[in-house]
């Protein structure tokens, strides 16, 4: 990027925009970078720089909000995820698919620099391969929100490939962060489940103890966010969005983990969100990514439950020296 660069980035009160908004803010410069949200701004704790409150399927506003601040970049994270899609999943596709459209269509028209789109671990379904689950492995998505995603990914290559769009994406697997909720995702437990111990030292799983899935800790997520953003574009093999893994657990182990450092009794009552969890891989294969931008997450398991609670702020002998936090 040069130093002209304006990025808008939607969806900024979520869990992603929390911590991405400030780490561009960071990087860029606070008046460089603007967040957008659907609440207003007093509903939200994140005015710290330009915020507007945007609705992503309002495309004249998105434009307008485009044009007038000389936009450049758009990182467009607004969503339903996959558990709430299944409550509502021609609202969930309408959301996820329009505004998607929205955005890729404004961008072309005001010849936008780049856009960076989140897709999903849940394009893949109960026919793609279980273990390290490959690139260009099935995609037959069960939910509405891997619908949404799997089409998407359709529309980005689209629009690199007829416009030019210089449009970028990731296959994020469940995402855990201390500063932001997660909203309405399959993978959410790995989030609550520490608030949970911290708060009560208790925690009912909604999936059974032994379901494992593919997940990333924020500051590895953001980091390959802004590493792919940056890769120089003749790098690039995938105009779709590139597979990318952290850490695969279970309830069980990183209850396990969290136990170590914490007493956590924890108990499992699956619902819905289980068959969501099983028609995913348990593990990803993000070997693209590692040759194209040269990715490689740097938490385990373990150094990203000690990071959790000593971020969470509430567990005996916080330092990260004193629980041998390490990264790999
Ligand atoms: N974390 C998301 C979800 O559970 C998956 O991309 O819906």
């Amino acid at each position: 990027m040069n130093h002209q660069e304006i990025i808008l980035v939607t969806g900024a009160c979520g869990q992603i925009g929390t911590e991405l908004v400030k780490v561009l803010r960071d990087k860029y410069g606070r008046e460089r970078v603007i967040a957008t949200d659907i609440r207003s701004i007093d509903e939200t704790s994140s005015a710290e720089g330009p915020y507007f409150r945007l609705d992503v399927l309002d495309t004249h506003e998105l434009q307008k909000l485009v044009t007038s601040l000389n936009v450049t970049h758009i990182y467009h994270l607004a969503a339903v995820l996959s558990a709430n899609g299944e409550k509502n999943p021609l609202g969930a596709w309408d959301l996820n698919m329009q505004s998607l459209l929205n955005v890729l269509e404004v961008a072309r028209m005001e010849k936008l620099q780049q856009v960076f789109w989140p897709s999903s671990i849940a394009v893949f379904g109960p026919e793609s391969p279980k273990q390290l689950c490959g690139q260009y492995a099935l995609i037959e998505p069960t939910t509405v929100y891997g619908v949404s995603k799997a089409a998407g990914e359709h529309w980005c290559r689209y629009y690199h490939k007829q416009y030019g769009l210089d449009v970028r994406s990731l296959r994020y697997p469940g995402l855990i962060s201390h500063s932001a909720q997660a909203g309405g995702g399959t993978t959410d437990y790995a989030v609550d489940i520490f608030h949970q111990a911290v708060g009560k030292g208790y925690y009912e799983c909604y999936l059974g103890e032994q379901t494992r899935l593919p997940m990333l800790y924020m500051p590895d997520a953001v980091r390959a966010t802004l590493q792919l953003m940056d890769a120089p574009a003749e790098n690039l093999s995938i105009r779709s969005s590139y597979n990318l893994a952290g850490i695969s657990f279970t309830p069980a182990e990183l209850a396990a983990q969290i136990n170590t450092l914490l007493p956590l009794t924890i108990t499992y009552q699956p619902d819905m969100r289980q068959s969501i969890a099983d028609s995913w891989p348990e593990s990803i294969d993000d070997q693209q990514a590692a040759n194209d931008w040269g990715w490689a997450p740097a938490y385990d398991l373990k150094s990203m439950t000690a990071d959790m609670l000593q971020n969470l702020g509430n567990y005996e002998g916080s330092s990260s020296s004193s629980i041998g936090m390490s990264k790999h």
